[in-house]
């Protein structure tokens, strides 16, 4: 975009879209208060369930399963009942579940109860930026995807830390679980109440034809009667082409299909770089090798968060694609080199020397370096490029898709990460992720575009006009 329209528009819109933006977002809160919720409390789970390692595996792992039926679901929801009204859904599931399992009933409900978080999750996960993209500025979009991935990290951190806090004060296994879930409760019901005031998305609206509430939407965003006119002339001008297109006509045509190959093993990558691996079950591993996982998983959990903040800038600064290569070689040389401290603690099992202290340290060392480099590039990155690269006519189905397919590989990992450990040795997973790693990197090279400062109406023309996958970011000016 030029740099005066820019600067036009920048002044257009008004500060009240933050806060829509910051409300909307505490749906990435709610995916990160339960991605992060397993780590601090599978210990105290195991207490009170009195549950094995696969029935622990289960339980982590049935969240993703949830996320996968709630991503399905929400493609539908988000048609009929629109993106807020899937938001305050995801809110009521989130507080209800949080409320069920607070009561600590048995292990099945409890698993019931956790799938359906899951399923919150999943609605969650594709709501936000949806509706993030649909009601910001495009000035501001990309600052507001990793918004959401912000609220995701510091979802993580803010439960873990609250489970060490309420585990190391309360003693009593069963107390401690029932206020983790309170604290979960919380925060559900905050999100809940709070989505019940967000304006519905005003692109929705429009293409349901209800003009004027969507005028009066953009009133609440843009400033001047222009602006708000401009708005609705763009999207009418793209909704017009979405209404009344049969569903089996987009997913067979083959630019839908094409992209949809780069979404869906963008989002396949994110996770199978092991990234859940360490966000589940580094006290686990940590304790494998001797350390005392709980504060150091804070530690690693501290370092997503902060790690996210350059991501805010470096996106658009940098690039998407430069930012996913130095991910990827960073975090491959991280596995290797946590796959060799696994190897030598193995090795030097039951001897306390200054070689094993070496080890633990390097260990942890290479989990965050790992996280800080998963924090700037695969974790925004990959929910900003599926969010970019879809035509709107099939961005619902497209969205649909490839978050589901995320969902699934969180499962994937989740499910086998430990077993892999047990059945050939502790350094058998990371091996296994930084052979991902590598992986990626291939793909990059041959099939990520950069989409740095392009206007989606470009990348999608690129897209129909036959340009190869790694070229649809490229502006036809330069
Ligand atoms: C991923 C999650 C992961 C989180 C960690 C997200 O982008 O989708 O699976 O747990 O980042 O910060």
């Amino acid at each position: 975009m030029n740099i005066n329209v820019y600067m036009e528009h920048k002044n257009e819109y008004k500060k009240t879209v933050y806060l829509i933006a910051i409300i909307s977002a505490l749906g990435g809160l709610l995916f990160g208060l339960d991605q992060g919720f397993i780590a601090l409390s599978l210990n105290t789970v195991e207490k009170v369930y009195a549950i094995n390692t696969s029935e622990a595996e289960a339980y982590t792992s049935i969240l993703a399963l949830g996320g996968v039926f709630g991503t399905i679901s929400s493609g539908f929801t988000n048609k009929l009942i629109g993106r807020r009204n899937s938001l305050v859904l995801a809110g009521f599931i989130f507080t209800s579940m949080s409320l069920i399992s607070g009561l600590l009933p048995s292990f099945e409900i409890l698993k019931i109860a956790r799938f359906f978080l899951g399923f919150a999750v999943g609605i969650a996960s594709f709501s936000v930026p949806l509706y993030l993209a649909e009601t910001a500025p495009k000035e501001i979009r990309g600052k507001m995807g990793t918004m959401f991935q912000l609220m995701i990290t510091v979802g993580i951190f803010v439960i873990a830390l609250a489970n060490y806090i309420i585990s190391e004060i309360i003693k009593n296994a069963e107390l401690s679980l029932t206020i983790m879930f309170v604290f979960l409760l919380i925060f559900s019901v905050l999100m809940f109440v709070s989505c019940l005031f967000l304006p519905k998305s005003p692109r929705w609206l429009l293409s349901r034809g209800q003009t004027d509430e969507a005028r009066n939407v953009l009133s609440k965003i843009w400033h001047t009667k222009k602006a708000i006119r401009r708005e609705i002339k763009e999207f009418k001008i793209t909704s017009n082409k979405t209404i009344n297109e049969p569903l089996y006509k987009l997913i067979c045509d083959k630019f839908f299909l094409k992209v949809l190959f780069l979404g869906v093993v963008i989002q396949m990558f994110q996770q199978l770089v092991g990234i859940n691996f360490i966000i589940y079950y580094a006290p686990t591993t940590l304790g494998y090798a001797g350390l005392t996982g709980a504060f150091s998983l804070l530690i690693l959990y501290f370092i997503n968060m902060v790690f996210t903040f350059p991501a805010i800038k470096l996106t658009d600064k940098w690039g998407r694609k430069k930012l996913l290569y130095m991910g990827s070689i960073v975090m491959m040389v991280s596995m290797l080199s946590s796959a060799l401290a696994f190897y030598m603690l193995n090795k030097l099992l039951g001897i306390e020397s200054s070689e094993t202290i070496f080890f633990r340290y390097l260990l942890l060392a290479s989990f965050s370096i790992y996280i800080m480099a998963f924090a700037v590039s695969w974790g925004p990155v990959a929910w900003i490029i599926c969010s970019e690269i879809f035509p709107f006519r099939s961005k619902e189905v497209g969205m649909t898709i490839t978050t589901m397919v995320n969902w699934t590989f969180v499962g994937v990992v989740s499910f086998t990460s430990l077993s892999v450990m047990k059945l050939f040795g502790n350094f058998a997973s990371p091996l296994m992720f930084a052979g991902f790693c590598f992986l990626s990197i291939i793909f990059l090279k041959f099939f990520v575009p950069e989409t740095k400062g392009i206007s989606l109406e470009e990348i999608e023309n690129n897209l129909l006009s036959g340009c190869k996958l790694r070229d649809i970011g490229e502006t036809k000016n330069n």
